[in-house]
């Protein structure tokens, strides 16, 4: 699988080279299956996942978030679940924070064999086996162990503590992997705009790494494995998760 990825991801970061930060990567040529706009930049880069997924010779059932769901081959044995280009606003305009998501399913949410990240700027690799852990780059890594003072990337209106600090970097695959990789304590994603493609790769990152996702009432994420279906998160390091959840909840 690794291997696939790496391939998928090479693929993905050679075609969408020569159009980063340029206007033309976004314009927009239809409407995505997930029911947004696809720029062109998005198309580019799904277009140059699917030739490597085609060329493979195995048989998948592929989810990505601009075509929805394919068939590739006869008779699939996996499910991939693909974002090739997590962080689109990033990329078009030039702001270096964007990702490549890959993952290997079952039916669901529930069931995340494989996950892997590749920040697109700095060639960064995470990825995660179900019960293997965590690695960045091949080194194991581990959430944060804060309680106190945390740093937590906000897709919301809650008030935060004093000593919480706020980035939002606009990359949600790459924000799962800084959570699993302690660069952020938490993620909360509230507006209810995430898609199975964005966040399936990153949940078992930050599982493996010992953290904590849930949806934002604290229960286990339940999404079909289908674009069109939206979620709100919660990703943390785990020891801070019922405190985020109590904000969340409106308590002091
Ligand atoms: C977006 C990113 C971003 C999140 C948006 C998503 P896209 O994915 O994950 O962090 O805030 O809601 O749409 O559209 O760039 O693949
Ligand atoms: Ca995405």
């Amino acid at each position: 699988m690794k291997k696939l990825c790496e391939d998928v991801a090479n693929a993905v970061s050679d075609a969408i080279g020569s159009i980063i930060g340029r206007v033309e990567g976004g314009t927009i040529l239809y409407m995505g299956a997930d029911g947004t706009p696809t720029a062109k930049i998005d198309d580019v880069a799904e277009r140059a996942a699917l030739r490597v997924l085609k060329e493979d010779g195995r048989s998948f059932e592929l989810i990505s978030e601009e075509i929805g769901s394919m068939t590739i081959g006869e008779k699939p044995e996996l499910t991939i679940v693909l974002d090739p280009l997590d962080g689109t606003h990033n990329a078009i305009h030039g702001i270096p924070f964007y990702s490549f998501s890959m993952a290997i399913c079952g039916n669901d949410l529930s069931q995340i064999y494989y996950g892997y990240v590749r920040d697109l700027v700095t060639g960064d690799v995470y990825m995660a086996e179900k019960t293997r852990g965590a690695f960045l780059n091949g080194r194991k890594i581990r959430v944060s162990e804060t309680m106190d003072e945390y740093c937590v990337s906000v897709n919301d209106h809650i008030t935060l503590d004093k000593n919480c600090k706020i980035r939002l970097l606009g990359s949600a695959a790459l924000e799962l992997c800084y959570v699993a990789s302690h660069k952020l304590d938490a993620l909360i994603d509230n507006r209810g705009y995430l898609r199975v493609t964005d966040i399936s790769a990153g949940k078992l990152i930050v599982e493996e790494a010992g953290g904590i996702v849930t949806d934002c009432m604290g229960m286990p994420l339940k999404l079909p494995l289908d674009v069109r279906q939206k979620i709100r998160i919660i990703a943390s390091n785990g020891r801070i998760h019922e405190k985020l959840l109590a904000k969340l909840r409106g308590e002091k």
